[in-house]
């Protein structure tokens, strides 16, 4: 296994494009790393630049320690498994998963030792004399997975290997992925614009943007302590809310601080109550009730507000809440995320005047 680092790694099309500016990525080894973002925004790009499919434009792609930023894919001891996976549909599982490794001209009982692993550490034994055609999804995309396993490459990478599946295997396959990796410690980046798919997977996660990257961190921080108001946005169901200077609470300005000019709350739809009216932070009025099984998500507007924006807040089942009500809404003080509404960057506030806590008031 090896440590994959991009350096400022450039890609402008031939079409004047630039998919990527400047990326810097250390991957270490044996993580899993997972790039995530809106689709355009340059996933697929980065991942095929490490595969060796695209070439950077400026800066360098290392496996380990070694520069390969003008090896050719076959050389770089990597294992693709992309969205649309292809299987030889006249071939049984086991002529599948052996086909690489005949075509490397692997010894017959290396290749026969070799599949027989991966089909049992993916839980295909029982399936290897079958046609594709007779396989369900979840089944053709492990021995998609079992192709790029058999070769034990240095890095794995995939680009949404899931999305062709429906919701209920796409969460038994990624339970499988993980498991997977804890076995075999293998590097993987994978490729995904499903946020909850990069919280659920990731070691680490990249959150990226118009070919920048705005975030890298372990899952749990890039939710709690987003570095833009685009990652506060993306990361995280349902959406963070987002409140100009003012409209929910004011910014905690201290007379040493620099004034840090016009300021964005956010506060998650977890971290909102709904209180009697006139008893919160501000009041208002409820406008759509989801029932969500286990919760509520409940869409607000607030009093007096001309811009109609909208609040979104999770509640308990209990709680209640009849359209057009108009009721209190208290943020939790422990989880407010500021930002530089200019530059969308997250900001702390002074400690010495941080807002009082209503709570315990
Ligand atoms: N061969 C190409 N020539 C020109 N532009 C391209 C080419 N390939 C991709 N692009 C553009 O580069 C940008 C990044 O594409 P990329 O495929 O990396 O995005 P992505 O993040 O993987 O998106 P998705 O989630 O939709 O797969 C997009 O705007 C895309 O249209
Ligand atoms: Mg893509």
């Amino acid at each position: 296994m090896a440590r994959v680092r991009l350096v400022g790694v450039e890609k402008v099309y031939p079409n004047g494009h630039v998919a990527a500016r400047g990326l810097d990525l250390d991957i270490t080894d044996g993580e899993f790393m997972v790039l995530v973002g809106p689709s355009g925004c340059g996933k697929s790009t980065a991942l095929r630049m490490i595969a060796g499919l695209e070439t950077p434009t400026a800066g360098q792609v290392f496996i380990g320690e070694r520069d390969v930023t003008a090896v050719p894919p076959q050389d770089r001891d990597i294992a693709m498994v992309f969205q649309s996976y292809a299987l030889y549909p006249h071939m049984t599982v086991r002529e599948n998963l052996a086909f690489g490794l005949r075509m490397r001209g692997a010894a017959a009982p290396a290749i026969a030792e070799r599949v027989r692993a991966v089909a049992q550490a993916l839980g295909l034994d029982a399936v290897l004399e079958r046609k594709p055609s007779q396989l369900s999804g979840g089944q053709r995309q492990r021995v998609a997975l079992g192709r790029a396993m058999v070769r034990d490459p240095q890095v794995f990478l995939f680009d949404e290997p899931l999305s062709n599946l429906d919701a209920k295997l796409r969460v038994e396959t990624r339970a499988e992925l993980a498991r997977l990796h804890r076995r075999l410690q293998a590097t993987i980046v994978y490729v995904t614009h499903d946020q909850e798919e990069a919280l659920t997977l990731g070691g680490r996660v990249t959150v990226m943007r118009d070919g920048l990257i705005e975030q890298v961190g372990p899952p749990m921080e890039v939710y709690r302590r987003p570095a833009s108001i685009f990652v506060g946005g993306f990361v995280g169901s349902p959406a963070m809310n987002f409140f100009p200077s003012g409209r929910l609470l004011p910014y905690p300005r201290s007379s040493a601080a620099a004034d840090p000019g016009p300021v964005t709350l956010g506060v998650r739809p977890h971290d909102l109550a709904i209180v009697p009216a006139g008893t919160g932070d501000a009041d208002a009025r409820v406008d759509v009730v989801e029932p969500r099984g286990s919760e509520l998500l409940v869409h607000l507007r607030l009093e007096g507000d001309s811009d109609d924006a909208e609040v979104r807040v999770v509640a308990s089942p209990e709680t209640d809440v009849p359209v057009d009500a108009v009721v209190g809404l208290r943020c939790d003080r422990q989880r407010l995320h500021w930002f530089d509404t200019r530059s969308g960057k997250r900001i702390t506030p002074p400690a010495s005047a941080s807002a009082p806590d209503t709570r315990r008031a």
